[in-house]
C-alpha cells in the first residue's frame, strides 16, 4: 500500500458492506486513516498489501505482528461489488506472500460469528478452527462470538503440493 492508495482504501473500508464485518465499527475519518498509514508503514511488524489484477486493485490485506518464524494476524476485504471468487484470489496471494516473503510460520485470524462468507473462505483456504471467544464483541446491543482460526506454513505448503499433483 502506498500513499496514492489511501483515498480508495478509505472508501472501501467505510463501505457499509465492508464495515459491518470489521471488528472496529466506527466510520474512519481521513485524518485517522492518514495517521494510521503513517504509523503502520514505518512499523516493521506490519505489512499492508493492495492486491491488483491486471493493474486494478481488487482487495487489501493487512498483516500485524509479523516476525520471522512467528505468527502474524491478518485482516482483509475485497473491493466492494467485486465478483465472487475475488476473496479467494486476494487471500491466496496474500498467504503466499506471508509464507514466502514475510517468512512467518503461522497466519491467524479472528472472524465475527455471523460472517458466513469469511468463515467459509477461511475453511476453503485450509484454516483450522482454533476456538471461539464467546460473546466477545459488543455490536449494538448484541454480544457476538468471535471465531479464531489459523493456518501453519507446513499445512499451506502441503496443500500447495497436493494442488500441483
Ligand atoms: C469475505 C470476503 C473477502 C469474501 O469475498 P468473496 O469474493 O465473496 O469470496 P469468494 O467468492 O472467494 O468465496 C469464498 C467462499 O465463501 C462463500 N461465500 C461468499 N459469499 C457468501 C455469503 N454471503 N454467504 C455464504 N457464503 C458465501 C463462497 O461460496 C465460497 O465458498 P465455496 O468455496 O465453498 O464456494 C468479502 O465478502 C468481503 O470483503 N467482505 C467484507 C469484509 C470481510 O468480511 N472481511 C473478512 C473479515 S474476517
Amino acid at each position: 500500500m502506498v500513499k496514492d492508495d489511501l483515498e480508495s482504501m478509505l472508501s472501501w473500508r467505510n463501505h457499509p458492506e465492508v464495515k459491518r464485518f470489521m471488528l472496529t465499527q466506527h466510520e474512519i475519518t481521513p485524518e485517522e486513516h492518514r495517521a494510521w498509514f503513517e504509523e503502520s508503514s514505518k512499523d516493521q511488524s506490519k505489512a499492508l498489501l493492495v492486491i491488483e489484477e491486471h493493474g486494478i486493485p481488487i482487495g487489501t490485506v493487512h498483516f500485524t505482528g509479523v516476525k520471522e518464524n512467528g505468527t502474524a494476524e491478518w485482516s482483509f476485504h475485497s473491493a466492494p461489488h467485486s465478483p465472487k471468487g475475488t476473496g479467494y484470489k486476494i487471500c491466496t496471494s496474500a498467504l503466499q506472500f506471508a509464507f514466502r516473503n514475510l517468512s512467518v510460520n503461522k497466519v491467524s485470524s479472528r472472524v465475527l460469528a455471523f460472517n458466513t462468507a469469511s468463515l467459509k473462505l477461511h475453511h476453503r483456504l485450509g484454516f483450522k478452527d482454533e476456538g471461539i471467544l464467546r460473546e466477545h464483541q459488543l455490536f449494538g446491543n448484541a454480544h457476538i462470538d468471535i471465531y479464531c482460526l489459523g493456518i501453519l506454513m507446513g499445512e499451506w505448503l502441503e496443500q500447495q503440493a497436493a494442488q500441483q499433483e
